[in-house]
């Protein structure tokens, strides 16, 4: 019997209660919804942050493009904010910690150029350096590993920025994303593999290294997405490439007949894929399925951009959660991680 079909098993691998924080993902997006603020006008908006704390920017960035935003919107996962960060550009310093090196090296940088500028935290330095320089704050609920409270670091930011969008369809679509949620926590979370694609790509990616396909119209981040949480929760290796990119370069490394049983391909798709897109999407698929016997191919589900989005990505959680479990490893901890902090503080 497979661990995840036994819960007395399944508790004792996934010790730190991983599996809780998954199924309570929709009631943690219903809270993280009213967290939104009042946002100044900006011309350009910037997101910095790292790790689980910059995926929220990034699904924001693809969201609000693909609804036709004409602002720029950039993602910054890195020290320093870069030079068109003025003070006409709105910054959302986000790091659930607080303590993140590089997001508080680009809040002090964004507060010296007078950027409007929001902290999201659940507390930490940023929470403070917030609160003695009057700058407003999005304070999150503390205690869970980042990547697992993705709701609250992308939803108060989308709901701020309503106002530059048609309210009435994001909310809509939140209701939407909501109900979609709810469905496949059970989905996901009960039913056994033979109805639970979460387990069955767990199973798929087990004892091979995942590679991950998205698209840059709208699955990119979340095959990114993806690989992160392959990587923090089964600790396992994991890659992600998106079209139309991965066409011109990736595909080269498919031909090696060695490296064929080593990797697994899985392809996020999206039902308003582009058709341009949509035709390479299918010809990369034809030439796999030549070369490999396992091609997996996923799509988000419900009919809005933000149910197909966060599905998507709670498809990933799940799998990588269960992929965790055929590993015999516990999903929450995160040592590498927490050791790299640990001596970069102590230099
Ligand atoms: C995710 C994780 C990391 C952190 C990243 C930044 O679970 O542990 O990816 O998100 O190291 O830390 P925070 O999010 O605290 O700013």
């Amino acid at each position: 019997m497979t661990h995840w079909d036994d819960p007395k098993a399944l508790a004792e691998i996934d010790r730190s209660g991983m599996s809780k924080l998954l199924r309570e993902f929709p009631e943690q997006a219903a809270q993280a919804w009213k967290l939104a603020v009042d946002v100044p006008e900006f011309e350009r908006l910037a997101i910095c942050g790292m790790g689980g704390s910059a995926i929220g920017g990034d699904f924001l960035r693809l969201y609000l493009a693909r609804k036709g935003l004409s602002k720029p919107i950039f993602v910054i996962r890195n020290y320093a904010l870069p030079p068109f960060v003025d003070e006409k550009t709105l910054v959302f310093a986000v790091s659930y910690s607080g303590n993140t090196e590089e997001t508080l090296s680009c809040f002090e940088q964004a507060l010296g150029r007078k950027c409007p500028l929001i902290a999201v935290t659940s507390g930490g330095k940023l929470a403070q350096l917030a609160q003695e320089n009057g700058v407003r704050l999005i304070s999150i609920p503390p205690g869970v590993p980042p990547r697992a409270a993705l709701g609250y670091l992308f939803l108060p930011l989308l709901k701020s920025l309503k106002p530059l969008l048609d309210a009435d369809e994001i909310e809509e679509e939140f209701s939407e994303t909501l109900e979609v949620l709810q469905e496949l926590a059970v989905r996901y979370g009960e039913a056994p593999e033979a109805k639970n694609p979460a387990k069955q790509l767990a199973q798929a990616w087990h004892k091979r290294i995942p590679v991950l396909y998205g698209s840059d119209h709208l699955t990119d981040m979340v095959a990114w997405r993806w690989k992160a949480q392959i990587n923090e929760n089964a600790k396992s290796p994991a890659y992600a490439h998106a079209l139309p990119e991965l066409s011109h370069n990736e595909i080269m490394g498919w031909e090696w007949p060695e490296f064929q049983t080593a990797f697994v391909y899985t392809l996020l798709r999206d039902l308003e894929e582009p058709r341009a897109l949509h035709r390479r999407f299918e010809l990369c698929r034809k030439l796999l399925e030549e070369l490999y016997q396992t091609v997996l191919e996923v799509q988000g589900k419900g009919e809005g951009m933000l149910a197909r989005l966060l599905s998507l990505s709670y498809l990933g959680d799940w799998s990588s959660y269960y992929l965790a479990l055929l590993y015999g490893v516990d999903p929450t901890p995160v040592p590498l991680i927490e050791e790299i902090k640990k001596r970069l503080a102590a230099r």
